[in-house]
Formats: C-alpha cells, structure tokens, sequence
C-alpha cells in the first residue's frame, strides 16, 4: 500500500459549548494534553479553538474543539457528518472506564460491541464518544494525572460518519482517499488506510433515510475530519486526482498556524480535510503547550492581545 498519499488519522474538529465545559471533559475525563489554545483562523468572532492530544499533538490523537455557546449557533445531527469518535483502550480496561465515567457524573448511553470489540459510549456537548478496547493499539499515551497509564487511551480508534448514499462515498474513499473496505457489521462498513488498525480507520454508518444535518458551525455537531498527509506534494498530488474524478469541492491551501489544510465535501456531504502537520512548538516551549492564548493572524490585526483576553475570559473562562 503505497504510503505517498492519505496516511490515516490526523484531528477532528468538534462544535461544542463552553471552553470550560471541554476541558473539564477533554483533561480530566479522556484524559489528554491541552496542548495549544488559540482561535477560529476563519471569521470575524473570536472563538476559542483548543487542542487536545497525546504529548506532542501526534496526528490520530488531536481533537480541536469550537466552544460556541456563546454565539447561539445550534447545528442539526444527521447524515453527511461525522457523528461519533472513538478512542482507544486497553484490553481489559472497560471496568475502569465505567466507574471513571460514573464517577465523573458522564452516564453511559451504550455498552456493546461492534467489529468484535468491546465499547462504551457517552456523550459531550451533544456528540456520541466511545472508548474501544483495542489490544492491538501499542501508542504511547500522555502520561495523565487523571487517567492511569495502564487504562489511557492511546489516540483515535475511529471515526464514524453516516452517510445516505454508501456507493458514492465508498468510491471516493477507495479511489481519492486512499481507504479500503475492511469489514462490515449490520449497517456499519469499516474502511481502513496503509497498515489499517487504531488512528488508521473509519467506519461508515449507512443511513438511507436519516436526514442531512447541518453543515454550518454550530453547537453539537462534529464539523469536520482531518487526515494526515506527509508533505506538500502529496496533498497537491491528493487534491488534484480527486479533482480529476470530478471530485472538485475543494478548497485552496489553508495555513492553520500549526497545520496546512485542504477541505473537501466529500459525496457523502462529510467535510475531510487532508492535513500536513508542522508541529504545536512553533510558538510555545514543550513544557508550556496549552498555557497561553495564541490569537489568530486575522483576529490580531483587529483586536489588540489585551482587549481579545478581557474578552474571551468575559465571554468563554477557562479554569484549570
Ligand atoms: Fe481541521
């Protein structure tokens, strides 16, 4: 499997509620890194977008959040979105999940298995999470002070997406987005890239008659799926196939400050992105990821640091 095209997982960006809420949810809960603070690069509203990951940001381990609640922007779950996200977890480690969960007052909403393996699920801020057991998922976790290691998640297990039209996307995948079908269960197709296995996988839940939810940014709806790429050629490369498929929703190269991106609307209406990291410690010392705000190069030539701190500690607070 040639690996000069998508490699696998990189970050999801969610829509959630306040700043406070995500990382009360994101550090103390799953237990990873706030590993960089900064704001939405798009708009004129400041809005937080933070980072959550393993130690260094690794791709399949970085969830980006948008707490919106201060904008009154809801969105609509349905098809032609990301819907759920799953973590890894140690084989064995369910029982410990339970009781973490329970005692963090976050009830259980499923326990099953899917694929042969072992879930729970949850909710945040209107969005389905799931732990996996995965005995195969060898990452190193970040060393929690909330999470014991031997039960830490590992990064990303899955994705899962709900489409109404699975020929269309499968064929995108297999052909623009260098994933193949792996396994089925009921409704759920399992498509992996490269090697396959955790933070190289996605699962396809097929819906026919689940209406489109919102494509806008709005509270409790995942807004889009990254995936990592190794270099600029190999996203050019990306994009410029798929568009030779007829697949030209895409948009232009997009600096994020610690990644360049670019967007596509998949056939299923999911947003992808194909993401090339440039690393979270351009701006900040390894030790002190996560503690500053980094304001947006568009936001910092309208609002002096000052007023945008006043400003989002008055609108969005965070505590640690
Ligand atoms: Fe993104």
């Amino acid at each position: 499997m040639s690996t000069d095209s998508i490699r696998g997982l990189h970050h999801i960006t969610l829509c959630t509620e306040s700043a406070q809420s995500d990382v009360d949810f994101f550090v103390k809960v799953i237990g990873q890194r706030f590993i960089k603070r900064t704001l939405f690069y798009d708009g004129r509203i400041p809005i937080y977008h933070l980072y959550f990951a393993d130690e260094m940001g690794t791709p399949g381990t970085v969830m980006t959040t948008f707490p919106l609640r201060r904008t009154g922007l809801v969105g609509r779950k349905g098809s032609g979105q990301f819907t759920a996200v799953a973590y890894s977890i140690p084989a064995g480690s369910i029982d410990f999940w339970r009781e973490h969960l329970g005692k963090n007052n976050i009830p259980i909403t499923a326990e099953s298995e899917r694929f042969g393996e072992k879930y729970l699920r949850f909710v945040h801020a209107g969005i389905d999470f799931e732990v996996v057991e995965d005995p195969t998922d060898l990452r190193a976790p970040w060393r929690s002070e909330y999470v014991p290691e031997q039960y830490a998640v590992r990064g990303f297990h899955n994705w899962t997406a709900v489409v109404r039209e699975l020929e269309d996307m499968e064929v995108f995948l297999k052909t623009a987005w260098n994933f193949r079908l792996t396994s089925s269960d009921g409704k759920f197709k399992r498509y992996e890239s490269g090697s396959g296995g955790a933070g190289k996988r996605i699962d396809i839940l097929h819906e026919p008659d689940m209406r489109q939810g919102t494509w806008t940014l709005g509270q409790g709806i995942i807004h889009h799926g990254a995936f990592d790429v190794p270099d600029y050629d190999t996203q050019a490369r990306v994009k410029f196939d798929a568009e030779g498929m007829g697949f030209t929703d895409f948009s232009d190269r997009k600096n994020r400050g610690y990644f360049e991106s670019v967007y596509v609307r998949t056939p299923g209406g999911v947003m992808f992105e194909a993401t090339k990291s440039l690393g979270f410690k351009m701006d900040e010392e390894e030790a002190l990821l996560g503690t500053e705000l980094m304001i947006a190069p568009e936001l910092a030539k309208a609002y002096s640091r000052p007023d945008v701190l006043a400003l989002m500690e008055r609108e969005d607070p965070i505590h640690i």
